[in-house]
């Protein structure tokens, strides 16, 4: 039986990619930050599943999630999300505020999943895996700038981390998905003429859901991909190629 840990395995992508392998027998541990959506996924998930509460951009939790989890086969970076999204009204403004945005998305996406990922790493099984989801917004911008390069950020770090871990037969990709639905990346948003401009965007002329990313995450981690590392997979109807 292996263990797959799965940061932001509470909701959305996280948790399809945990119902994914949990369907396997395999042990998935949930990581997020609000306990109560936790231990709903836990109970969806039934007794191959466990979670740890932590923030993931606080490098105490995240040496204190390391300790508790101990080793790992599989490494899921999914925790994260466009900060600004959850911007306060009376935020900073201006270059304050843009400095706000672009620090909050490199903490919610390149931070998490660095330190979690460094923290793990000598814990990983050789044979292992490790996968770190980016976006279509690290191609083609999501508007605010921030969200995409804090995604782009982990671009580099995968082929860097693919090279070390290699001769330990571990595998390093990364998964970017177009726009996914029934999550709560867009914390209820999301307006339906968007909705529809990104549907069109794709050639499947559909929204990604999120069992199109755990399936793409669960291929990755068999044996079947043992060859496929440091790239960097796109699960978005070929939205990224623009319409
Ligand atoms: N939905 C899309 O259209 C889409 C497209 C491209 C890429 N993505 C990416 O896919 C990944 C999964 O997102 P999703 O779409 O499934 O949205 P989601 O439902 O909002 O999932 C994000 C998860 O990350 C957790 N998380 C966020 N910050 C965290 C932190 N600091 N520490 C620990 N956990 C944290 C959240 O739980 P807590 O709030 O409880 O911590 C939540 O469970 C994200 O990296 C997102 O950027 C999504």
């Amino acid at each position: 039986m292996r263990t797959v840990v799965i940061s932001g395995g509470g909701t959305g992508i996280g948790l399809a990619t945990a119902e994914r392998f949990a369907a396997d027998g395999d042990r998935v541990v949930l990581i997020g930050r609000r306990r109560q959506v936790l231990d709903a996924a836990v109970a969806r998930l039934g007794e191959l599943a466990s979670a740890v509460v932590a923030d993931l951009a606080e490098p105490v939790d995240v040496e204190r999630v390391a300790a508790e989890i101990g080793s790992v086969d599989v490494l899921v970076n999914a925790a994260g999300g466009n900060a600004l999204l959850d911007a306060p009204d009376d935020g900073p403004d201006g270059v304050a505020g843009v400095a706000w945005h672009w620090l909050a998305n490199f903490r919610a996406n390149t931070l998490t999943t660095a330190l979690l990922t460094e923290a793990m790493r000598d814990r990983i099984a050789d044979g292992g895996r490790v996968l770190l989801i980016s976006s279509i917004a690290a191609y083609r911008g999501s508007g605010s700038g921030s969200y995409g390069a804090s995604k782009a950020a982990l671009h580099p770090y995968a082929s860097d981390l693919a090279a070390a871990l290699g001769p330990r037969g571990i595998t390093v990709n990364v998964i970017a998905p177009g726009y996914i639905e029934d999550t709560e990346f867009f914390r209820g948003k999301l307006s339906a003429e968007r909705e529809q401009t990104l549907i069109a965007q794709s050639h499947t002329g559909r929204a990604g859901v999120p069992a199109d990313v755990a399936e793409t995450a669960h291929w990755l981690a068999s044996p079947a991909a043992a060859h496929v590392t440091a790239q960097i997979i796109q699960v978005n109807g070929g939205a990224e190629r623009g319409r």
